[in-house]
């Protein structure tokens, strides 16, 4: 439970608001690669941190991220024409380069210097990874991208982009719910469905609920979660958030994952999500917790198609709340799903879509299995009035090395400090032989 003070501070990010400014100290990714084809001129609108924006590709490749209303009476930059070097209205033909500067402006005498006066919000772009990210806040020097190692490896991908209609907050604790899982998206399986020689989901089914251990780290939250695997050993998922928006989460092999997840706000009511990744290590099978059951993980992800002059038209779900999500109860019935919805991704939409689309998180009460959310919301509060109150710098935004993490499950004795026992495995940008990942998560594995 939040007080209302405390749930605005969370929710909110707009500018001058305290997250707002917060999330402002950090590049954020706000679109795929592929949103600005190479060889389209056609600019896209983009609502982020509740700013309308207008992105483009210039002529060398670059992105160019400038404010949607025309300095000079608001007509917006997705009408403008994109000449390559920069972005011309076409109400009076007034042209902004890549920095905002005002570069022409035709509709005035020859001899005035009033286009020296005018200025456009835009912000720097980097791409990387599929990704292109953006620097929304002001510094003179610009810190470095992330080490997030599912964006920066050579062969990184951007496997899911979809828009949550809901607060980023709402979407990002879905992802640190571990117990869900055994509920939410496999609570129609009972043990033996899933019964394989080392398949960790069998584990999960057998014990539903498990023991959380939380810890705070530079990077953000981490909890250990675990469950009795037999042979005295335990089975341990390990999964964290990362400020100000990431998500790691915990099915696969730790020692193999090579994933994070960026919940990033459109606005205080509507999110982005971009699953990015870089293909597992080894040859062992990312998902052993799936080994002999259809997940539907492809399921339920199907997009309208993209409304590039909507802020809030891009890489839409086609099973939103307007159609109930496309729930079709006759799936639990057949033991298909424990919902009646197609498909996991579509269970965690609909669930924090359905509580609105901001939680009131005075109405909530959280129980014990609740404690990664209830210490990460303390950490974002926490730092976000440091900021506010003292000038503190957030956390990690200068330190691109303190997001080199994996998360993932392991196998560890009975006992011991999962948290020490995972460090080595916790690290990104290492490699580790198949050989490795298959006995830090059942050697029957394949
Ligand atoms: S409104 Fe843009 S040039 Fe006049
Ligand atoms: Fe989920």
């Amino acid at each position: 439970m939040l007080s209302q003070e405390d749930n605005d501070i969370l929710c909110q990010v707009g500018p001058g608001t305290p997250m707002g400014e917060f999330m402002r100290h950090y590049w954020i990714p706000f679109a795929a690669s592929t949103e600005l084809p190479l060889d389209k001129t056609a600019p896209i609108r983009v609502r982020l941190l509740g700013e309308n924006l207008v992105a483009y590709r210039l002529n060398g490749g670059e992105v160019g991220l400038i404010q949607d209303a025309c300095p000079h009476r608001g007509a917006s930059f997705f009408l403008g024409r994109n000449e390559g070097d920069g972005m011309r209205c076409i109400y009076h033909g007034w042209k902004f380069d890549r920095e905002g500067t005002c570069v022409d402006m035709p509709s005035e005498p020859p001899e005035s210097n009033f286009k020296n006066k005018v200025h456009a919000r835009a912000y720097p772009c980097q791409e990387r990874g599929g990704l292109i990210w953006t620097f929304m806040g002001e510094t003179d020097i610009l810190p470095p991208l992330p080490d997030i190692e599912a964006n920066a490896a050579p062969d990184a991908e951007v496997t899911q982009q979809m828009m949550r209609k809901c607060n980023y907050m709402q979407a990002l604790e879905g992802d640190i719910d571990t117990l869900h899982f055994a509920f939410l998206h496999t609570g129609h399986l009972e043990p033996g469905d899933a019964a394989l020689d080392g398949n960790m989901l069998d584990i999960q089914i057998h014990n539903r609920r498990a023991e959380l251990d939380v810890r705070e780290t530079e990077f953000g939250t981490l909890y250990g979660a675990s469950r009795p695997a037999g042979y005295d050993m335990d089975y341990w998922r390990i999964a964290g958030f990362m400020f100000p928006f990431y998500t790691l989460i915990p099915p696969g092999k730790l020692a193999a994952n090579r994933w994070t997840r960026a919940w990033v706000p459109i606005d205080d009511e509507n999110t982005m999500f971009f699953h990015m990744m870089a293909p597992p290590l080894g040859d062992a099978d990312v998902h052993p917790e799936s080994a002999n059951v259809d997940m539907r993980f492809d399921k339920g992800q199907e997009l309208l198609p993209d409304e590039p002059w909507n802020f809030h038209g891009r890489a839409r779900s086609a099973n939103g709340p307007e159609i109930g999500w496309g729930i079709d109860r006759s799936l639990i019935d057949q033991r298909i799903s424990y919902t009646g919805l197609p498909g996991v991704h579509l269970e965690d939409q609909a669930v924090t879509e359905s509580m609105g689309p901001i939680m009131d998180r005075t109405q909530e009460r959280l129980g014990t299995s609740d404690k990664m959310i209830i210490q990460t919301r303390r950490r974002l509060i926490k730092s976000a009035k440091a900021l506010r109150d003292k000038g503190i710098s957030p956390p990690g935004c200068n330190r691109p090395e303190i997001y080199r993490q994996r998360s993932g499950g392991i196998l560890l004795p009975e006992g011991v400090d999962w948290f020490e026992a995972s460090a080595p495995f916790r690290k990104a940008f290492v490699d580790h032989s198949t050989e490795t990942i298959k006995t830090t998560l059942g050697s029957t594995v394949s």
